[in-house]
């Protein structure tokens, strides 16, 4: 049976998403601040060629054009997220109007051309200013937060229904704050935790405040998953993959659902209760409106001694020898129908929505087109696996792409491209790919 949109109902939610940092460039412009990421791209050595995000795709200057480009693939629903130290270039304390303006343009051009904005809230860029107090290891990070969260409701709230709270806690918590790859750069056990835990409070407070300034607002928060597996049925495998099964999908989604943090498997994450006050276990819980699923592969897992605290380790795509991405992911549709099935177990879950989904290869220009069968497929896949997902009874209400245009992809710099749009970065021309028409012809 051929898959259609109308296969999913009138309803179901189809979209792109993006990230401020990764596109939007003008780094110091109309009074923005430093964030983490404009200070840690200026680090030797810690992002693929030295490349930084200070240009990306110059959407902050070609945001028209690009929303008209969105339209003309019959694109609806444009996911992107604000950059904090744009509104609050010290992350606290002083409003920039020139970054509430540019908000304001980008959210009124897309209405005008019936394009329904995703507000994330948070995608990565701390302001440089709160990372010198600590960042998200210090608690008052959460407050921090509060007060931006409340700014952005108060000037475009009127407008904009749709909030997502935090983009991915787990990943730019471990990459960010234990293996030190991500900005700003920590590393440690201590560091990561503390990170841990006050984003997970930041994402209730924030879904709290988001509620009592708009009673109307649809909101969400979004967590990286991945299907794991184990390697073998030996014990230690299984074991391995249990607690990789913790770390990769359960630690964020299960405090917020009011269940706590699942520190039985993993003895040493019992030390997050070191950064717990009183109240917090209750703090920890919010009813968000819809829970944002982000997923791109599937994790096979071992035992290995050599490991600290977990004693698991992945085994690579390319160990395995399966199809893999620009980023060494294994190609693994299946893998969404899994993560969508283990989320919506969960009692009380609220309606899921894919957030995320798309995959990196090589791309070429050849006489003015790009041609990516695989992406074509790799989505198409996908999608035909939420429907299974939907049509065994899970509730999924929609589906992202990510992304839409090729762009800056943190510490791998802009070689991995998961456009349907491709972006030439000398040039700043865009050609949408086969896989942006095989998606536009889906929507029409
Ligand atoms: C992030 C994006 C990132 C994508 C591909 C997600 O983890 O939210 O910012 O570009 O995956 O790696």
């Amino acid at each position: 049976m051929r898959i259609t949109k109308e296969s999913f109902g009138k309803d179901f939610i189809w979209g792109v998403s993006t990230a401020a940092y990764q596109i939007e460039g003008a780094h110091q412009h109309d009074g923005k601040g430093p964030s983490i990421w404009d200070t840690f791209v200026k680090r030797r050595n810690k992002i693929a060629k030295n490349q930084n995000g200070d240009i990306a795709c110059d959407f902050y200057n070609r945001y028209e054009n690009d929303l008209k480009l969105m339209q003309k693939m019959h694109i609806t629903n444009y996911r992107f997220s604000i950059s904090w130290s744009r509104i609050q270039p010290d992350g606290m304390g002083k409003i920039n109007l020139a970054g509430i303006d540019f908000y304001n343009r980008l959210i009124d051009f897309s209405l005008s051309l019936g394009i329904t904005p995703w507000i994330t809230l948070y995608h990565w860029d701390l302001p440089q200013e709160l990372e010198k107090k600590g960042g998200w290891t210090n608690r008052e990070v959460k407050d921090w937060f509060g007060q931006y969260v409340a700014i952005c409701i108060q000037y475009f709230g009127d407008r904009v229904k749709n909030w997502i709270v935090i983009n991915e806690p787990t990943v730019f918590s471990a990459a960010g704050y234990f293996f030190g790859v991500h900005a700003p750069g920590k590393k440690g056990l201590d560091n990561f935790l503390a990170a841990a835990h006050h984003a997970a409070l930041a994402q209730a407070h924030g879904g709290r405040i988001i509620k009592s300034l708009q009673s109307a607002s649809h909101v969400g928060t979004t967590f990286s998953c991945s299907h794991v597996e184990p390697f073998s049925y030996k014990e230690k495998d299984l074991i391995a993959a249990k607690k990789a099964d913790v770390l990769l999908n359960r630690l964020f989604i299960e405090p917020l659902l009011g269940m706590g943090y699942p520190t039985h498997e993993i003895k040493v994450l019992r030390k997050i209760e070191r950064y717990m006050k009183q109240n917090d276990e209750v703090d920890l819980k919010f009813d968000m409106d819809f829970i944002g699923v982000q997923n791109y592969t599937r994790e096979v897992i071992r035992h290995s001694f050599f490991v600290p605290f977990l004693q698991a380790k992945i085994v690579s795509a390319k160990k395995r020898k399966v199809e893999q991405t620009a980023m060494n992911w294994e190609v693994y549709p299946e893998s969404m129908f899994h993560i969508l099935k283990k989320f919506d177990a969960y009692p009380n879950i609220p309606p899921l929505i894919i957030t995320e989904n798309g995959a990196a290869f090589e791309d070429s220009v050849m006489e003015g087109k790009v041609d990516d069968p695989k992406r074509v497929q790799y989505i198409r896949e996908v999608i035909e696996q939420v429907f299974r997902a939907k049509s065994e009874g899970i509730n999924v209400k929609g589906y992202f792409v990510w992304t839409f245009l090729d762009n800056f992809e943190w510490a791998e710099g802009y070689h991995p491209r998961f456009g349907l749009v491709h972006v030439d970065f000398k040039t700043q021309q865009r050609i949408i790919k086969s896989s942006g028409h095989w998606y536009t012809d889906f929507l029409r």
